[in-house]
């Protein structure tokens, strides 16, 4: 096979495991891409750090430009908008095609590295961006290509799913759950991001961005989180036949005849009959209604080290395909922005 160089950019609970994966599956892998994927390198701020996974210690670096260069494939998994963005520049602009499960890079400076990727006829693969193992862009972005998706609901934060769920089966006190999810890994370095509502605002405005053909900046992006919700809530919910889950709603809206769409993250009240009101624990779900397949949707773990690690070697594939195949960048089709309707909380009950 020809060999790929491919260079990790940090070996936190998902890169850990996306390593791991890539040096015990080389053999397959490298049959189903059609080209060896050699890991040249792992770039970390700290080589003695403890890693969740054992790896051959001369891989490390903490020369991420260097790794960069020269590499055909650049996965960044290191979080945070600097300097995630300035090395996806420079593997862009040196012929890299990248891999990124960051979503609050894509959501603030998604249009500078599609247009530079275009630029050089590279691509951008975030399968892993949103809602961890579950396959949710690709279908957004291709299997649905051809059909008018008119809303989605989903359930893309695990952490909150995961303490919502706990406070409705069990009564749980809210500080101790989200104590839990930390210690189980869900949660973000900063809880802040999962608590209110953040991480499924910036997980919101790529899927919305994909189902309409848009661009949805984050600030469009209407966002509540569940720090204000009680167990007096949850058991007057329960009373009344729903559940509290936080959604992400995109949906097309007709404001006076004009075609807009509204982007929304809040916690909603979901009847306990609806398919949505049975994702438990960490799980995500996303339910999305579409004009000719009617409603689909798609279940699994949204959060965790090697569940996330398994859509990022599905993009790593693509990626080595592509490369070998020599094609032309995957795009973003997006046509005239649409406008997005600065919608306040809407009691919708699902
Ligand atoms: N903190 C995120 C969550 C991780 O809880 O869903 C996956 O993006």
């Amino acid at each position: 096979y020809r060999r790929l160089r491919v260079a990790l950019l940090g070996a936190g609970a998902v890169g850990s495991q996306v390593a791991g994966l890539l040096l015990r599956h080389a053999d397959e892998l490298a049959d189903r891409a059609g080209a060896a994927l050699e890991l040249a390198g792992i770039a970390v701020r700290d080589v003695d750090a403890p890693r969740d996974v054992d790896l051959p210690r001369e891989l490390f670096t903490t020369d991420a430009e260097s790794l960069i260069v020269g590499s055909d494939i650049v996965i960044e998994l290191m979080g945070g908008i600097e300097p995630a963005r300035e090395n996806l520049l420079l593997a862009l602009n040196s012929g890299a095609d990248v891999v990124t499960a960051n979503k609050a890079l894509l959501a603030t400076h998604g249009t500078e590295l599609f247009e530079a990727a275009d630029q050089v006829g590279a691509s951008v693969y975030y399968e892993a961006a949103a809602a961890g193992a579950i396959p949710i862009i690709r279908p957004l972005r291709d299997s649905l290509a051809g059909d008018r998706v008119e809303r989605i609901m989903g359930i893309v934060n695990g952490t909150t799913n995961y303490i919502l769920d706990r406070m409705d089966s069990e009564g749980a006190d809210f500080a101790e759950v989200l104590a839990d999810a930390q210690r189980l890994g869900y949660a973000e370095a900063d809880p802040t991001a999962d608590v209110e509502g953040f991480d499924a605002a910036q997980k919101a405005a790529l899927l919305a961005s994909l189902a309409f053909h848009t661009a949805v900046p984050l600030d469009a992006v209407h966002r509540e989180g569940i720090s204000e919700i009680t167990p007096a809530m949850i058991e007057e919910a329960r009373a009344a036949g729903f559940v509290i889950k936080l959604l992400a709603v995109c949906e097309r809206l007709d404001v006076d005849g004009a075609e807009s769409i509204s982007v929304r993250v809040y916690p909603a009240l979901v009847s306990r009959t609806h398919p949505l009101a049975s994702v438990h624990a960490a799980n995500n779900a996303v339910f999305v209604e579409a004009e000719a397949a009617g409603s689909l949707m798609f279940y699994g773990a949204g959060a965790g080290g090697i569940q996330t690690a398994s859509a990022v070697l599905g993009d790593v594939v693509s990626a080595a395909r592509r490369h070998i195949a020599g094609g032309v960048g995957v795009g973003e089709s997006t046509r005239a922005n649409l406008p997005i309707v600065p919608i306040g909380h809407v009691i919708t009950r699902y």
